[in-house]
């Protein structure tokens, strides 16, 4: 097996462990645990538990890998593979009980910084309706058993959208600018609460393209491979890579139209 599909399938199984455990927790009941950097940025006891089952996971079967996980930080490794990992994406959702949250795991190799590195494999996984969504760099995405393919046959007019607004208050007044923008054009628009889902349903046709600024590494790591290898683009406001900056995701033959409706002059403030 390539390196690349053995890093698929342990993300994979890791993934629908740790997801099965957040689940049990719900089950349980959640309670917030600490307020991060807004008061809509939360962590819960059961992102922190999640997180370590996975990073412990990881080190048994790859102890030489890199870690960089939302709750317990960066980890240099020495393999050359880094694990980028947001342990519940949709942590809002999740506190409130709303059913839409992921786990997201991803392995990517170079520099772990998302201008840099290289993403190799990727697992999002939604455990209130067990859905797996995988991707293996060059071996395609995969709803289960099903190959995914990003819808390519539409402009921004009657595009079905979704956005977010990153937890930095200073960038919300461009975040409703932006929206305000794009309203009028798009058939409709989402705010779904979960990035890596949001890219996942990109990848998967659910949505024809979301964009979202101030997302951090672990927000779409995953989703993003997801999306090129379902044939679709993902970068910044200026083309480029995507990053804190801005997030776009679309088929390729939108992405223009998309950046320029969003953003106009390519200035993310405005
Ligand atoms: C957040 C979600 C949300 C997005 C935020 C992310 P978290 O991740 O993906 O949809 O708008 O920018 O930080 O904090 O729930 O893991």
């Amino acid at each position: 097996m390539p390196l690349e599909e053995d890093l698929r399938a342990l993300a994979v199984d890791i993934a629908r462990e740790a997801g099965a455990l957040a689940l049990r927790r719900r089950r349980d009941g959640v309670a917030i645990a600490a307020t991060k950097s807004a008061v809509a940025d939360i962590v819960t006891e059961a992102d922190r538990e999640v997180e370590a089952l996975i990073r412990e996971r990881l080190r048994a079967a790859r102890p030489h890998d890199g870690f960089l996980g939302e709750e317990t930080g960066a980890d240099r490794g020495t393999s050359g593979v880094t694990w980028v990992v947001d342990p519940i994406d949709g942590t809002v959702n999740y506190a409130y009980g709303i059913p839409v949250w992921a786990v997201s795991i991803a392995a990517v190799t170079g520099e772990p910084d998302p201008r840099l590195w290289r993403a190799e494999a990727a697992a999002v996984y939604a455990p209130v309706t067990d859905e797996m969504f995988s991707a293996v760099r060059g071996g395609g995405a995969w709803l289960d058993g099903e190959r995914l393919a990003v819808n390519a046959d539409r402009g921004v007019a009657g595009a079905l959208l979704a956005t977010g607004f990153g937890y930095d208050p200073a960038t919300h007044a461009g975040d409703l600018k932006r929206v305000a923008r794009v309203m009028p054009l798009a058939r409709d628009l989402r705010r779904i609460g979960a990035a890596s889902l949001d890219l996942a349903y990109v990848a998967a046709g659910r949505l024809d393209g979301y964009f979202e600024r101030g997302l951090n590494p672990w927000d779409h790591a995953a989703g993003a491979l997801l999306v090129e290898e379902a044939g679709g683009r993902v970068g910044g406001a200026t083309g480029g890579r995507p990053g804190v900056d801005m997030t776009i995701a679309c088929a390729d033959a939108l992405f223009d139209d998309l950046a320029f409706a969003a953003f106009g002059d390519r200035d993310p403030d405005a």
